[in-house]
């Protein structure tokens, strides 16, 4: 299965770890988007939408990059690292995922450091992530999507 994981890594290189992880197990191409290049994701069989979480969202630069080059009905999988796990950070990504038509394999969540405002007064919250036992969940998480998703499973 060929990847395309696009993604945007901004606070503290969070998330970059984690599509650096999941790439050593696959045919993962990834594509920053903050490098601003035009890109073609037709040719790829599914495509990883990655960044940390800005304000209970995906970075809006990924939200942008989606709408504008995800094509109609590609397969698609959401990764994301953020200083406090809750539900609902896909929200928003899922639903343009959706209206598109782009069947959604999967998510990967994790925490990441996270010194945004007053955090940054105590040293940060969730230093240390992501970790080794994290990145190793997103090495399997990927394996057991492309196992999954060649069946045509989806979430
Ligand atoms: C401006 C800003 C807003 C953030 N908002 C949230 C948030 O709503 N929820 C959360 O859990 N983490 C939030 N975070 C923490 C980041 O999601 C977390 O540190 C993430 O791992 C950053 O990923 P990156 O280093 O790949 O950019 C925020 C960080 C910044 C800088």
């Amino acid at each position: 299965m060929k990847t395309a994981l696009c993604y945007v890594s901004r606070h503290h290189g969070n998330t970059k770890k984690v599509v650096d992880a999941i790439k050593q197990v696959g045919d993962v191409e990834l594509i920053d988007i903050a490098s601003g290049q035009t890109t073609d994701l037709a040719p790829f069989d599914a495509v990883g939408l990655a960044s940390g979480i800005y304000f209970g969202t995906f970075h809006p630069s990924v939200l942008r990059f989606a709408r504008q080059f995800l094509p109609e009905g590609k397969p698609v999988f959401f990764v994301c690292t953020c200083g406090a796990q809750r539900p609902g950070y896909t929200r928003k990504i899922a639903e343009m995922a959706r209206a598109k038509g782009c069947p959604v394999w999967g998510t990967f969540t994790c925490r990441g450091f996270d010194t945004y405002g007053p955090f940054r007064l105590i040293g940060g919250i969730a230093k240390g992530h992501p970790n080794k036992k994290e990145l190793e969940s997103a090495r399997a998480f990927y394996l057991h999507l492309q196992e999954k998703g060649g069946k045509g499973e989806t979430e």
